[in-house]
């Protein structure tokens, strides 16, 4: 398969590079009569567009978005929404020294051995630059989830070695690190402009919640909704870790400590004493809140001088210039999101088909 569809039900195919014209999604699935205006696309992108802070790359572009199909006098038509970004701050001459030398931790290798010819501007497909497809995309499965009280936000949880404790929800868009817990942001902030001065970058964790989702979303076997999440956040570029509810942690504990221990209180409603699960069990939601991690690598991009090899086999130095992330957590999380939101809308669809119980005839 090629690669660049993902969902059954609200299907979307991501398009465009990173210094190509545009870039886009199309989403086939979407119902029909959902009030949608480019407005609801823009705020998400805005949320994860570059040139936001001195914590995130220069690049200035606008992500103005323009809904090319699927909606007619403000309301969705249940026909394919196609949604483009145009490119226009693309400066594809930084890119030229790297035409024929593999930056290392970027996928300019990995796609030469695949292709056997690639667009190195930018990072070509392999750039972030193609997530504003998936965020446009999440903002109308967001969209649909809050119709529902289904409610996902993210923030970032760890930079470098420095852990927040407190999550303080009304801070993370406040903070252009978006962290959650303030009393962290001064050490943080002072890490990420330290790495930055010194030409280099760094790595960091961010948490995903969603609340308000059903118990009995995802399927059994090799549809598990933790499966998909994973698959999910897997997708974005420099993720290298994935957790859910206690994730690695629970190696160190009793099943006695974790077993989330049940119990009815008011009205026969189920309560779980505890969510080191995260919300899911046999990868079918138990009603509890969904709770994911993952960590992101430091941007490969850095203008230290490192070694690798050109195309020709021959070992190279070079400092990577162009304009990165120092850390690329912050600007994760909205597309984080999206991607949760898409996972879950597609469970809940999936749901509607497969349970009789569901439908109404
Ligand atoms: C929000 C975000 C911003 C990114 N910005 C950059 C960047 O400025 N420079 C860079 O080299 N990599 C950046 N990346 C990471 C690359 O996309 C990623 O390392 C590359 O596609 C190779 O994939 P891999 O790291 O998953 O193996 C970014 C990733 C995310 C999620």
């Amino acid at each position: 398969m090629p690669g660049n569809s993902f969902g059954q039900f609200f299907r979307i195919t991501s398009w465009g590079e990173s210094h190509g014209k545009a870039l886009g999604v199309v989403i086939d699935g979407c119902p029909a009569g959902l009030k949608l205006q480019e407005e609801d696309i823009q705020i998400e992108l805005d949320r994860r567009k570059p040139g936001q802070s001195r914590y995130t790359t220069k690049r200035n572009e606008p992500d103005k978005v323009t809904i090319m199909s699927g909606v007619f006098k403000g309301q969705t038509t249940g026909t394919p929404i196609s949604m483009m970004i145009v490119n226009s701050d693309a400066i594809s001459k930084s890119y030229s020294g790297f035409k024929d030398i593999y930056r290392p931790g970027h996928a300019d290798y990995s796609y030469d051995k695949k292709y056997g010819f690639r667009d190195y501007r930018g990072g070509g497909r392999s750039s972030n630059r193609e997530t504003v497809a998936r965020v446009a995309a999440g903002a109308i499965a967001k969209k649909i989830l809050n119709k529902y009280k289904i409610n996902t936000f993210g923030f970032v949880s760890q930079i470098g070695e420095i852990k927040g404790q407190k999550i303080s929800k009304s801070y993370i868009e406040k903070n252009p690190l978006r962290i959650a817990d303030k009393s962290k942001f001064s050490e943080m902030s002072k890490l990420v402009d330290l790495v930055r001065q010194e030409g280099d970058s760094i790595g960091g964790i961010i948490e995903v919640r969603t609340n308000g989702v059903p118990a009995g979303l995802g399927s059994p076997v090799f549809e598990k909704i933790d499966a998909k999440l994973a698959s999910a956040i897997m997708s974005i570029g420099g993720v290298r870790g994935f957790e859910i509810g206690s994730g690695f942690s629970i190696a160190e504990r009793k099943g006695s400590e974790v077993n989330d221990e049940m119990q009815t209180k008011i009205k026969s409603k189920v309560e779980f004493k505890s969510n080191n699960s995260g919300g899911i069990l046999g990868g079918i939601t138990n009603g509890n809140e969904i709770i994911l991690r993952f960590a992101l690598k430091p941007t490969s991009s850095i203008s230290k001088t490192q070694s690798s090899i050109n195309t020709k086999g021959q070992n190279k130095k070079l400092k990577v210039t162009g304009r990165h992330d120092p850390c690329l957590c912050p600007r994760a999380v909205p597309i984080a999101e999206a991607m949760v939101n898409l996972v879950i809308l597609d469970c809940l669809m999936e749901n509607q088909l497969t349970n009789l119980k569901k439908i109404s005839i």
